[in-house]
């Protein structure tokens, strides 16, 4: 990959990551050789939604050439479930418009490839479990209609750009609701709640409070965040999809 844009729909939970190389317009950088180590480096949670674009500058300031974090969408959907002054669907086809329009500038300064994450299911993060099931269902309404537009989105992109590298279109919804359904297998005792003595991040992956499982057995950082544990397989996951 090369120019390679990470627009990663992720925030608070996320985004992680629009970049490019788009300093020497048009002067692709080296195709990264990406590994689980350093996918991992897009998810640093806690990116904010920022309302005036991506700076694409910062990107060439990114920890991996080619990438820069950002975060996009789950914010977005988060804010928004339960406005009545809107349609959700109009107004995700006005949050897409932003998005792509960025994606585009992305494009005309050089950046080819571009690797897109959806959102996952926030409708099971604890912040909206509290808020009961009438929420999580409209959460999750919400956010299907806005998954589903994204896709259609980057369908668009690929059938309306000439010359793209490797675009792909990464489904973190899908990765979520496979690790959750599954989560007593794969060692999360709990992935539902979060322990508010970690919430703010821990000295070690093995440690332990009393009153709380370690660190390592929750899927959720805090209400809205997953912990390392989850970075870990989504990091895998897209570096396994990435070099396919
Ligand atoms: C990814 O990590 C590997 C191993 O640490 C390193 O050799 C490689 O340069 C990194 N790639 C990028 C694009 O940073
Ligand atoms: C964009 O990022 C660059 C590099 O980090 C920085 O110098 C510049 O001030 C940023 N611009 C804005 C508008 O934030
Ligand atoms: C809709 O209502 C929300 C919450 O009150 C507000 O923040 C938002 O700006 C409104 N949006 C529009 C398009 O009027
Ligand atoms: C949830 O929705 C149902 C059906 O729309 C409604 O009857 C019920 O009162 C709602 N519950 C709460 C707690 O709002
Ligand atoms: C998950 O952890 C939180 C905080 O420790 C706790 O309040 C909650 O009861 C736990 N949930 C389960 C199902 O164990």
């Amino acid at each position: 990959m090369h120019a390679v844009v990470a627009a990663v729909a992720l925030s608070l939970g996320s985004l992680a990551a629009a970049a490019a190389t788009v300093a020497p317009a048009a002067v692709p950088l080296p195709a990264p050789k990406l590994t689980w180590g350093n996918v991992s480096h897009l998810f640093v949670f806690g990116d904010s939604y920022t309302t005036t674009g991506w700076n694409v500058s910062a990107g060439i300031d990114s920890p991996i050439p080619g990438f820069h974090k950002h975060a996009y969408g789950i914010n977005d959907v988060g804010n928004s479930w339960g406005w009545t002054n809107v349609t959700q669907a109009g107004f995700h086809n006005t949050l897409l418009n932003r998005y792509f329009g960025q994606v585009e500038s992305l494009f005309k300064a050089g950046a080819r490839s571009f690797l897109f994450i959806n959102v996952p299911p926030i409708d099971r993060a604890p912040l909206f479990i509290e808020q009961g099931v009438n929420a999580t269902k409209q959460v999750k309404a919400s956010l299907a209609d806005y998954n589903g537009q994204f896709a259609a989105r980057v369908a668009l992109f690929k059938a309306t750009h000439k010359g793209l590298g490797q675009v792909t279109l990464f489904d973190a919804n899908k990765l979520f609701n496979t690790l959750l359904d599954n989560a007593g297998p794969l060692g999360f005792v709990n992935s539902t709640g979060f322990c508010e003595a970690y919430q703010n991040g821990t000295p070690s992956i093995t440690t332990q409070v009393a009153g709380c499982a370690p660190v390592s057995q929750y899927f959720w950082l805090n209400s809205l965040h997953p912990l390392f544990t989850v970075h870990n397989y989504m990091a895998h996951a897209i570096a396994t999809e990435l070099s396919a």
